[in-house]
């Protein structure tokens, strides 16, 4: 039994007459998946044992042997030949334990006015903040994809949809930067999840603080958790520090609304790319085959973006409702945060690297856009908007040109197909320059106010965006 509980750890051990089942102890343990964690904890740790060390905490020499024994502890994970060990629990443990191997008393006076509880909330944070560093990198990249594409396409038409039906003529370009604007929203949210993720618990120890003459600052600043005037910044009730789980909630649902967006442009996508749109074309590396009907050409990459979004969904339900009902301070249960923000990240990650990709392949069929904007009346506003210009008030500008559609519907023509003879018994004020605000392209270019679909301000949002981006 002695033997059983030497194995098990250091971190507790004469109050226990009996080892934990082997059933508990996988139930229990976080080591398969929070290793994931371990350079974050050396990371911490060094910044812990230097700040140790310069408040006379602990000598110079245990300093010296911490960091050489952190440093081989690396080497020896990062060429896998650490040997993770279950008994040990969690990342943190597996590492002490390592290091005490290695250097003997100085590994064990590591954790010196630490817990685990301010230990591990650090190292979610610090490992958090170099992923979201990543998600606004690969959000940069999307935006610039969109942009590329967009800037080919200002006068690309195609129909405008409101319930999905045709509603009035709008430019790729404008559609597709509709989209940048959500992923620059969403960039600005991990921007500011960012900054309150950047805090640092160290110093707070299991959850009042401690007796140790810390310095917290120093720490924060070793680590990189300070302000853009390098102010450090630190958790500033141990209670809190050690137990709430916020900063990674807010991730995952600013998380869930990036792939909110990415599921609407895939829905998009997958419709464009239809028979019956005919809008656009993938390249072959994004689209799989059928193994049984030898024409099908499948858009697999969107379709599957649009489901691993409720995925990253789930994982931000399962996280604010791990974090409901825990009473102060910390509890076993955040040991569950892990798995689904690692998931959130690496699913996230994934999808924004590969629709950059896959959005710079992108072939668009200008002429079937056309084709189908013009089958629309989707100019029929126009007509009205024309209407008004020639003195109707809009409500019988509107009546009179739902007149038109109907009988344009009738004959199976377009309202630009109907003789101005005909157009001038629905209002005698229609005269021959109609035609030119029945055009797709009139209709486009009349829409000339901020944010309107005319070329010439689609392009000043090009332009407004690719400054913005850098
Ligand atoms: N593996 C634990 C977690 O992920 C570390 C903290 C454990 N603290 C404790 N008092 N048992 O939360």
């Amino acid at each position: 039994m002695t033997n059983q509980l030497d194995k098990k750890s250091q971190a507790w051990s004469a109050l226990f007459s009996e080892p934990v089942s082997e059933l508990v102890q996988r139930y229990t343990s976080s080591v398969n998946f929070d290793k994931r964690l371990w350079q974050a904890d050396i990371e911490g740790s060094l910044a812990h044992a230097g700040m140790l060390a310069a408040q006379g905490i602990i000598g110079a020499q245990d300093l010296a042997d911490i960091e050489r024994g952190l440093a081989q502890i690396a080497h020896e994970i990062r060429s896998g030949q650490f040997e993770w060990k279950l008994a040990l629990e969690d990342v943190h443990l597996n590492i002490e334990a390592r290091l005490t191997q290695l250097v003997g008393d100085a590994g064990k006076r590591l954790h010196t006015g630490r817990s685990r509880n301010d230990q591990v909330a650090t190292d979610v944070r610090l490992w958090l903040r170099g992923e979201i560093d990543t998600i606004s990198q690969l959000l940069h990249g999307l935006q610039t994809a969109l942009l590329d594409l967009a800037e080919q396409h200002t006068q690309t038409i195609m129909p405008g949809f409101t319930h999905l039906q045709v509603a009035q003529p709008v430019s790729f370009a404008h559609h597709l930067l509709a989209y940048v604007e959500m992923f620059s929203r969403d960039a600005e949210r991990m921007a500011e999840v960012r900054a309150r993720t950047n805090r640092l618990p160290l110093g707070s120890a299991a959850l009042a603080g401690t007796s140790y003459p810390l310095d917290r600052e120093r720490v924060a600043r070793a680590l990189g958790m300070v302000d853009a005037h390098g102010a450090p910044q630190l958790c500033r009730n141990s209670l809190d520090a050690v137990s709430d789980r916020d900063f990674a909630i807010e991730f995952t649902s600013a998380a869930a609304l990036c792939m909110v967006h990415i599921s609407r442009l895939s829905e998009e996508l997958v419709l464009w790319m239809s028979q019956n749109f005919a809008f656009i074309g993938l390249a072959d590396r994004f689209t799989t085959g059928s193994s049984i009907m030898p024409q099908k050409k499948n858009p697999d990459v969107p379709e599957l973006a649009r489901g691993k979004t409720g995925r990253v969904v789930g994982h931000l339900m399962g996280l604010i409702t791990l974090m409901k009902g825990q009473p102060l301070a910390y509890n076993k249960d955040n040991q569950e945060d892990k798995e689904p923000l690692f998931d959130t990240v690496d699913t996230l990650q994934d999808t924004l690297r590969i629709f950059a990709e896959m959005m710079g392949g992108v072939t668009v069929h200008a002429p079937a856009m056309q084709a189908a904007a013009a089958r629309g009346y989707a100019t029929a506003t126009d007509l009205a908007d024309y209407l008004v210009k020639k003195g109707l008030p809009f409500r019988d500008a509107h009546e009179v040109v739902a007149h038109a559609v109907k009988s344009a519907q009738t004959l199976g023509v377009e309202l630009s197909a109907l003789p101005l003879a005909t157009l001038q018994n629905f209002h005698a004020a229609i005269e021959s320059d109609v035609f030119g605000f029945l055009s797709l392209n009139g209709s486009l270019e009349a829409r000339n106010t901020v944010g309107g679909t005319a070329p010439q301000q689609v392009q000043m949002e090009i332009t407004r965006h690719r400054q913005r981006l850098g």
